[in-house]
């Protein structure tokens, strides 16, 4: 939910006791109004550019009195201030105690930084996504999970890697001045890359192929990205193959372009360092991360540092059925973000305790019940670790701490995974999914078409390849 998850926040309903009102005919219901803003918000905009706004929301372990400290507090007290733990919420998992704050508006104020610099400006719109707690009805009991909602991003899980592959390319040489980014892509890592393009002043051309949306498509061009789509899917690899021939046929022809490679870039990987001290910070520590696997690259970043701090770390990764990254045979797949058809070099296999394929009709159930039940949705990656989280939730002993990343928000998804029509012309909405996954004790037993789980996690590209890596 970028801009939108943005604003909403920034508008959440709290009580302000000073300027209450009754309504006639309220029933007793108080109305409910904004507190005035902190004044510095309220200044206007700067003569040239965009002035932006940072908001942060957290659901945090420590209370934060910021400014307006009762701001976004989910049970004022009878001051309107933050009474300590909430009586309304229950008891963090984490520390014990639950706050909803809203940490005081952040104006990027133009002084800050070179006004002419969107180099120094756009960057600080990513990172320091909120984490919101995931529990019951959409988990069994109260044995709940930590979402990491990456959606907040302007573009989604992405814009981290792709500013930080395109600002390392720069500093190495590999990118000149103005020179042109070619990237095959689903939808997400265009959008950051979109972003990164107008940060540091690159044209970007990206290739697609007829599965992104229409909503997606129009955004990339939007954003100033050249869209190519392929048409033709190749018989090895599929449309992620051909996406890639297409995207080495344009670098022949531009020889200053330069392609990041997000399948096999290590700058992928390393960008998610910073995500995993937000999320050290925010929860004082975790025991299970629940990660979908596209590139391998935010799974791997993500437990490369969180194990150095927490040894005892379970990384359990999300895949798609039909994806052929943990060893399965390679099928046409409707789901889009997660899974792969080619094996990307930058997935960590010995960082992986377990791995779960996910089917369609799974992750639109999840991904429809999240948003029925907690507001926190996204796409097939999301429903796919929501899924996947909750059975995680209720198998763990009572008082695990587990943190599900959750890649985007719902609105790229509107005609596809919330679309009724779309749902059951794919036979997505027959039945809802079983409480367990299935097990196989190793990736090549068999084929699998539902839900599954598979403890044993080794490289399909044999220990070669696995020495290589
Ligand atoms: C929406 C979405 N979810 C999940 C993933 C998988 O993330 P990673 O490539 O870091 O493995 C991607 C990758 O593109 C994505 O776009």
């Amino acid at each position: 939910m970028p801009p939108e998850g943005r604003r909403r926040a920034s508008t959440v309903k709290v009580t302000d006791r000073s300027r209450r009102t009754r309504r006639p005919n309220s029933g007793g219901v108080r109305s409910i109004t904004r507190p005035p803003l902190p004044r510095r918000s309220l200044a206007p905009p700067p003569r040239h550019g965009l002035w932006v706004t940072r908001v942060d929301v957290r659901l945090d372990v420590r209370p934060r009195r910021v400014g307006h400290s009762s701001i976004g507090c989910a049970s004022p007290g009878r001051d309107g201030t933050c009474p300590g733990p909430c009586p309304s919420a229950p008891p963090c998992a984490l520390r014990g105690s639950n706050f909803v704050t809203l940490p005081a508006l952040t104006p990027v104020r133009p002084d800050d930084e070179p006004r002419t610099s969107p180099t120094l400006r756009l960057p600080l719109v990513v990172g320091n996504t909120p984490l919101v707690r995931i529990d019951r009805p959409f988990t069994a009991d109260d044995r709940g999970f930590w979402a990491k909602l990456e959606g907040f991003n302007p573009g989604g899980i992405k814009d981290r890697p792709a500013l930080h592959m395109i600002r390392r390319a720069r500093e190495r040489g590999d990118l000149a001045d103005g020179a042109r980014i070619v990237e095959s892509t689903s939808g997400t890592l265009g959008l950051g890359l979109a972003l990164a393009g107008i940060a540091y002043g690159h044209p970007v051309t990206l290739v697609s192929d007829p599965g992104m949306e229409p909503l997606m498509q129009r955004m990339l061009r939007a954003y100033g990205a050249e869209l190519h789509t392929v048409d033709q899917p190749c018989r090895e690899g599929g449309w992620q193959e051909a996406r890639r021939r297409a995207v080495r046929h344009i670098l022949a022809g531009d020889p200053s372009a330069y392609c990041p490679d997000q399948y096999h870039n290590p700058d992928n990987v390393a960008s998610y360092a910073p995500m995993a001290h937000e999320l050290l910070e925010q929860t004082g520590g975790l025991d299970v991360l629940v990660c979908s696997v596209g590139t391998g690259g935010h799974s791997a970043g993500l437990s490369a540092v969180l194990r150095e701090h927490q040894p005892h770390l379970r990384v359990v990764g999300v895949d798609a059925v039909g994806s052929t990254i943990f060893g399965q045979p390679a099928r046409p797949r409707l789901m889009r973000g997660l899974g792969s058809s080619i094996l990307p070099r930058n997935v960590a296999y010995p960082m992986f305790d377990e791995v779960h394929w996910v089917a369609p009709a799974e992750a639109v159930w999840a991904c429809r019940r999240l948003a029925a039940t907690t507001y926190a949705s996204g796409g097939w990656s999301v429903g796919a670790v929501g899924l996947v989280s909750s059975w995680v939730a209720r198998t763990s002993a009572p008082g695990t701490r587990i943190v599900a990343v959750f890649p985007d928000g719902p609105q790229r998804y509107f005609d596809t995974v919330y679309n009724d029509e779309f749902c059951r012309t794919n036979e997505l909405l027959d039945a809802d999914p079983r409480p367990d996954p299935d097990l196989i004790e190793h990736t090549s037993h068999r084929e699998v078409t539902r839900w599954t789980r598979c403890t044993t996690v080794t490289d399909p590209a044999g220990p070669a390849a696995a020495r290589r890596r």
